[in-house]
């Protein structure tokens, strides 16, 4: 490739840019080859000045000022790190958390949690460093684009997007040719020098990973090893097995065994255990947004112990009524979410529900981990809804009488015994 590549120019929907309005743009920039090659090329074709803004979620093993310095190199007129950990966990986790919230029986939505975030922030920096558009790197099949423009065009309808990698048809072999040429870095695989690494499509915070593409693509094809880089794989998890306990005031997280941390660090701590137990693998088929079915790989640790023990407390605290209810509103939060609505009203709508469900959430979960598994195995709160002596098969008395037992049959009965009699007479 040598020049670059043409600049669309027929806009689809009112918030696309026009590129004869593109002056000063906020890149939402994270150093690997698409956004670094979009760097370049957003300066070269639109003659514009570009603004990166990197965000730390939580993502392990980042070096901010080594992205920092390869934006700088790249032209950038400057490029913003903000580590906004904290508000992802107390903003956006901690809802989820409140929430059950796990899409398609599996995904714990951390993707779909950080992009309104990171949406936000674009929005914040494009405002204060002067830029008229917010460029990203997603593509035109994903739910990342969806979630990401949604949250620009919802809270700036006067900054305007762009999305290079929808509309400029490169290839990865266009992409690479175009990055060797303007003097880009590009990864090389440690075994083959000179082989650019033909990655999986990943994206990672502090709530979980995921990989995509390659043979994951192929629905026939086992896990290889290789794609799991977050958590053990469960066969050479440890023989011995390891009890956790996780407290929990009013629906969140506050304690982990014992020891009292914040938000952030409980997460990462718990993490750790589990992803050390084999513990989070998610092998998942999802509905996207845009209509596809997909397969993901999803390594989820922290997840796949604070979701189940929130889940089991709240059920242990709530009535009958209150968790068969609850469970409709979790699945609606999580598809919401997943859909990239997350500035729409029922979500805020559902989140006051769910707090007021969760100011009853506090006491203790205790967990066991075993080659992959966790299973709950202990429970204490003072909210339970429950009494052993009235939960034991010998006794009678206080608030239940089995008395009382064949007179609620005959009537519970009922209905269902008159049907039966009609439809089978
Ligand atoms: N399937 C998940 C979701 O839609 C994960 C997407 C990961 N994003 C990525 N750009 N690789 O939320």
């Amino acid at each position: 490739m040598s020049g670059p590549a043409e600049i669309p120019t027929t806009r689809t929907a009112s918030y696309e840019a026009d590129p004869e309005h593109v002056h000063r743009v906020l890149l939402l920039y994270s150093g690997g080859l698409d956004t670094s090659v979009m760097l370049k090329w957003i300066q070269d074709a639109y003659h514009a000045e570009v603004v990166c803004l990197t965000v730390n979620l939580g993502q392990p093993g980042e070096d901010y000022e080594v992205i920092r310095g390869k934006a700088m190199a790249l032209g950038a007129l400057d490029c913003h790190v903000v580590d906004a950990r904290e508000d992802f966990a107390g903003e956006y986790v901690a809802r989820a958390i409140r929430a059950n919230a796990l899409y398609g029986g599996g995904y714990p939505l951390f993707t779909a949690l950080g992009r309104p975030l990171i949406a936000k922030l674009a929005v914040d920096y494009a405002r204060s460093s002067g830029c008229d558009t917010i460029a990203h790197g997603c593509t035109g099949k994903g739910n990342d684009q969806v979630r990401i423009e949604a949250t620009v065009a919802t809270l700036a309808p006067e900054l305007k997007v762009i999305a290079p990698v929808r509309s400029w048809r490169m290839g990865r072999e266009e992409e690479i040719a175009y990055a060797r040429e303007h003097g880009i870095p590009i990864k090389t695989l440690p075994t083959q020098p000179g082989m650019e690494a033909a990655p999986y499509s990943i994206d990672d915070n502090l709530w979980g990973r995921s990989s995509e593409g390659r043979w994951i693509e192929d629905l026939a094809h086992a896990p290889e090893d290789d794609v799991f880089q977050l958590v053990t794989r469960p066969e050479q998890a440890p023989d011995e097995p390891e009890t956790v306990e996780l407290g929990f005031e009013r629906g969140l997280p506050v304690s982990l065994n014992g020891a009292r941390l914040g938000l952030v660090e409980l997460i990462e701590a718990t993490a750790e255990i589990a992803a050390r137990h084999g513990v989070g693998i998610v092998d998942h088929i999802e509905d996207r947004i845009v209509g596809l079915k997909v397969r993901d790989i999803y390594e989820a640790p922290a997840a796949a112990l604070i979701l189940p023990a929130h889940q089991e407390l709240e059920h242990l605290v709530c009535t009958i009524h209150q968790n068969q209810f609850k469970a409709q509103l979790d699945r609606q939060w999580a598809y919401l979410v997943y859909a990239g609505l997350w500035w729409e009203p029922l979500r805020a709508d559902l989140d006051a529900y769910m707090d007021h469900v969760n100011t009853h959430v506090s006491g203790t979960i205790g967990l066991k981990l075993y080659k992959g598994h966790a299973r709950v195995v202990t429970r204490a709160s003072p909210n339970a809804v429950y009494d052993a002596s009235l939960a034991s098969f010998a006794e009678s008395g206080g608030l239940f009488s089995q008395d009382a037992s064949p007179g609620f049959i005959e009537l519970w009965s009922l209905q269902s015994r008159m049907a039966w009699r009609l439809h089978n007479s």
